[in-house]
This record gives C-alpha cells, sequence and structure tokens, in this order.
C-alpha cells in the first residue's frame, strides 16, 4: 500500500480517483507547513498545490518519496534540483490549462484597455451621468502591437488570440521560437518590445533569471497607453516599482498573479483605478481545473509505480535510470 497525501481538496469529481486509504488535507486554505512537514516522512507520494512550499527540507523529509506531483503547470514553489538529486521526479500540468490561461489574459487585457471595471464600479456607485462623448476613454485593441513575453504553450495560445484581434505580434524569451513564424510573430529583444508594444503580456516562467525581470527600468519604459498584463507569476514584476509607475496614470494594468499573494486588501496597486488585479483565476474553469487535478492523479499513479510520469517537470530525473515500465 502506498502512503499519499494530497495537500488541498480537489475539484468536484477528481476526488473520485483517489484511493480510499490516501491523505486529503481537509483544512481550510494551504496545508500549514508543520502539518506538510511532520507527514512527509511516511509518504511515497505528494500531490501538492502552487501554495505548498516544496523545498530541499522538504524533500529531504521525505526518504520513500517516489513522487511528487504539483497540480499547476509553474512549478516555482517547488526545488527541482532537490528533487533530481533525490530521485524523485516532479509532475505537473502543461497542455490542459493552456487555452483557458489565455482566455483570461486576453479577459484581463480587454478589460484594463478599455477600462471595463472602471465603468462598472462608476455605475455601481451611482455616479454616471448623461452618455458622454469623452466618458472613460480606453486604449484600441484592434490594429495594436502586442508584445508577448515567453512564447511558451501559453505565450503561442495568447498569440493566436492576438492575430484574431488583428494584433501584430511581438515576443522575446531566450531564443526565437520555431513556432514563431506560422504564428505571425516577431522575435525582439525585451527592451525593443516593451518600448513598441501597446499591450505586454508576460507569459514566462518565474525562475532565479527572470524574478522581478520586469524592475523599474523595464517598467519606466512601456509606452504611454500601454497595457501590462501578467498571468505568469507575480515574482516576474518588481511591485514597488509597479505601485510607482502605475501611480504616474501612464499605464493600465492587469494581473492575474502579484508578489505577495493574494496582495493585502490595503495594498497601493488595489486603490489604484487603472489597475485591475483579479486572484490568481487564469486556470480557474469547471472544466480545466478538473483536468489538472485528473492530470496530477495520472503523474502520481505513475510514479508510485515508477513509471515515467506523463508530464514531468524534472525529466533528467530519469537520465541513467531505468525505467521500469
Ligand atoms: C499554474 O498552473 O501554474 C497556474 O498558475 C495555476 O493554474
Amino acid at each position: 500500500m502506498s502512503r499519499v497525501l494530497v495537500t488541498h481538496r480537489l475539484p468536484a469529481g477528481a476526488s473520485d480517483a483517489l484511493d480510499r486509504d490516501w491523505t486529503v488535507w481537509e483544512g481550510e486554505g494551504a496545508m500549514p507547513r508543520e502539518a506538510l512537514m511532520a507527514e512527509v516522512p511516511h509518504l511515497d507520494g505528494l500531490l501538492c498545490m502552487l501554495v505548498d512550499r516544496v523545498d530541499a527540507e522538504l524533500i529531504e523529509a521525505g526518504p520513500n518519496l517516489k513522487v511528487i506531483s504539483q497540480m499547476a503547470v509553474g512549478v516555482d514553489n517547488v526545488d527541482l534540483d532537490a528533487a533530481t538529486a533525490a530521485g524523485v521526479p516532479v509532475g505537473h500540468t502543461p497542455g490542459v490549462l493552456t487555452e483557458t490561461t489565455a482566455d483570461t489574459a486576453f479577459a484581463l487585457l480587454a478589460a484594463a484597455c478599455r477600462r471595463l471595471p472602471e465603468g462598472a464600479a462608476i455605475l455601481r456607485a451611482g455616479e454616471v451621468g448623461e452618455w458622454d462623448p469623452e466618458f472613460l476613454l480606453g486604449g484600441d485593441m484592434w490594429n495594436t502591437t502586442i508584445g508577448i513575453v515567453g512564447l511558451g504553450r501559453i505565450g503561442q495560445a495568447i498569440a493566436r488570440r492576438a492575430a484574431g484581434f488583428g494584433m501584430r505580434i511581438l515576443y522575446s524569451g531566450r531564443r526565437p521560437r520555431a513556432e514563431g513564424p506560422e504564428l505571425g510573430a516577431e522575435f525582439v529583444a525585451l527592451d525593443d518590445l516593451v518600448s513598441r508594444a501597446d499591450h505586454v503580456v508576460i507569459a514566462a516562467p518565474l525562475t532565479a533569471d527572470t524574478h522581478h525581470l520586469f524592475d523599474r527600468e523595464l517598467l519606466g519604459r512601456l509606452k504611454d497607453g500601454a497595457t501590462l498584463v501578467n498571468i505568469a507569476r507575480g515574482g516576474l514584476v518588481d511591485h514597488d516599482a509597479l505601485v510607482e509607475v502605475a501611480r504616474q496614470g501612464r499605464i493600465r494594468v492587469g494581473l492575474d498573479v502579484t508578489d505577495p499573494e493574494p496582495l493585502p486588501p490595503d495594498h497601493p496597486l488595489l486603490a489604484m483605478s487603472n489597475v485591475l488585479v483579479i486572484p490568481h483565476l487564469g486556470s480557474a474553469s469547471v472544466r480545466t481545473r478538473r483536468a489538472m487535478a485528473d492530470l496530477s492523479i495520472e503523474n502520481l499513479r505513475a510514479g508510485l509505480k515508477q513509471q515515467p510520469l506523463p508530464a514531468c517537470a524534472n525529466p533528467s530525473v530519469y537520465a541513467g535510470k531505468t525505467q521500469q515500465v
């Protein structure tokens, strides 16, 4: 019998696919660190969430761990090097959330650019007067230039949507992607992207290299009237610098992810009418969350059987290992 801990209740229906003797943390919110640390020494498998800190200390505390399966595509909360060194494959959920997350990016872009939440708030406050030709004018989406930072799966799905809006597409990343030409996307340096794009969408993973990629200098280069959208991880943007730049009122901002997360209710960004923040809803559709849960269970089961994971975030863990298939 394998000992498994699932650190959060799973979306409706997915829990039926769990073995009865697996433990599911039923508390509200993230499982407390101490509780997780107390369980790990006994575990063969861990199904975790992006709010769990799966660091070297935790991995070392689990000598029997055969698999860590995260119900998210981003694994910046997991120390992949430590997992690889310990011979533990880490599962994640690429692919199944791509389109939903790209939808969210476009929803944020449209809402921030066209000032929809501002309009809704003013209406709700009973402060809308007669129709006025100059009331709440926003930017355009059609016939503009979008800059996508990171043309991975989600970045590509954003590019496909951008093409439908008649946008010119720029992208940046570590290197040009083979998919760029067929998406009609031009590879440019990040500085160039930021100074040319009317809308900048961040879709790159958070790593040591991309932490605070959007610092004061880069944020300051955004065009007047530009929209900045982040659907990746809050840590890619220096939030103190963002507060300063957004306060100038030159840009509009749509954030699905923040640093910290969630933002405290008195955070200055939440008081700015040109900033729209939503609470990490990128993949939050019923169908997609179920698909993420299903894939994370598949990864978990494969790992417990010491078979290759359907979606592995640290494939180098298999180097030199003979797979049982
Ligand atoms: C992920 O999967 O990394 C998203 O941020 C949550 O869906």
